[in-house]
């Protein structure tokens, strides 16, 4: 069979992305622009900013993707747009691009889902068959369980309740002064702190039947270490290099705690025996050592995306040779669903 090759476009958050990949997952080009420095000043991406950023972008970006694969826009068999869920300025930008270029070269339209692209990053760079598999995406607006199936077959098990994992380190990052993104920041910090200088919470995790996440309550203890009881002004706190490892090294403990341990009740609770772990906070290598240490010996195969494919790119996109094979197009009236998605 000749090859077929796929122009995939991500713009759900902050990183304008394309790539251009094959049937057979092999990756021609991969092009990322970061906003970081456009958001840094304000410590979180701010969604008017980003969708305005992805407009003078995104053209740029799937060109350079084109070039860079040596392939010509004629060739391509099929385009890959992320749908849901994210910002919706942001998603408005790469589905309406996504579209104009399907109409234009008469070819279909393959709607992704964001966060099921996460997992598919495991799959990608593994190049083994994943699936069944738990899946569990951490990232900076997701913290989520699925039971995987298949490619196509996605069932969510548990999210949080509150902030995202990756959205706690940003914003704990933030309170102790530490530049955006929060989570490097966070980490490097960390490597010189005690992770047990603070017994900071771990939310839901004493419940067993829930695989649910609640941060909430750890970045309100980070706030209330920093400042003192009663207080909540940050303004004029001043920390020590020591003070700020201790706490980055225990909220980040705290986090890793709660994603490792529901892991592998997600896992045991599945029977299944693969985990795939993608996103933003999946590059986290204390993260990373404590899952490779939880699931050795314990008779489950995990996959951790690697670290190019954990923050935000159209690799991942992928995801949609998948639904193009099963010939699962989508109209050109596909619409954003910008919202967290639900349970079942
Ligand atoms: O997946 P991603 O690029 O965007 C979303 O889909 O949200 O994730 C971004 C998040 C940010 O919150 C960032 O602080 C976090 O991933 N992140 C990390 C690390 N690298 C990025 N969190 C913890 N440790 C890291 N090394
Ligand atoms: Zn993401």
């Amino acid at each position: 069979m000749p090859t077929h090759y796929f122009l995939t476009i991500e713009t759900t958050c902050d990183e304008t992305a394309a790539a251009v990949v094959t049937d057979d997952l092999q990756v021609l080009a991969s092009v990322v622009a970061s906003q970081d420095a456009l958001h840094r000043r304000y410590g979180g991406v701010v969604p008017e900013i980003a969708s305005r950023a992805h407009v003078e972008r995104v053209l740029p970006v799937i060109h350079e993707a084109i070039e860079r694969s040596g392939i010509r826009l004629r060739d391509i068999a099929a385009i890959a747009v992320a749908y849901t869920p994210g910002l919706a300025g942001s998603l408005l930008v790469g589905l309406c691009a996504a579209k104009a270029l399907c109409v234009a070269l008469d070819i279909p339209l393959l709607g992704v889902h964001h966060l099921q692209a996460h997992v598919y990053a495991c799959r990608i760079a593994s190049g083994e068959e994943v699936f069944p598999c738990v899946g569990l995406v951490v990232s900076g607006g997701h913290t989520s369980f699925y039971r995987c199936l298949s490619p196509l077959d996605f069932e969510l098990l548990g999210s949080t309740i509150d902030d995202a994992a990756g959205e706690a380190f940003d914003k704990v990052a933030s309170m102790l002064k530490l530049p955006y993104p929060g989570g490097p920041s966070i980490q490097r910090a960390a490597e010189k702190g005690d992770p047990n200088a603070y017994d900071f919470p771990r939310g839901l995790l004493d419940d067993p039947d829930s695989l649910d996440f609640s941060f909430s309550g750890l970045k309100t203890a980070v706030r209330y270490a920093i400042t003192g009881p009663g207080r909540h002004d940050l303004g004029d706190v001043s920390l020590s290099d020591v003070q700020v490892a201790n706490l980055a090294a225990s909220f980040q403990e705290a986090v890793v705690d709660c994603l490792v341990e529901k892991a592998m009740r997600a896992v045991k609770r599945s029977g299944v025996n693969k985990l795939c772990v993608g996103g933003g906070v999946a590059a986290n290598a204390r993260l990373r050592e404590r899952l490779e240490a939880a699931t050795k010996g314990a008779g489950i195969r995990l996959y951790v995306a690697p670290l190019r494919l954990c923050t935000d790119n159209a690799v991942m996109g992928a995801i949609a040779v998948e639904k193009w094979r099963a010939g699962r197009y989508d109209d050109l009236d596909l619409d954003i669903a910008p919202g967290v998605i639900r349970r079942g």
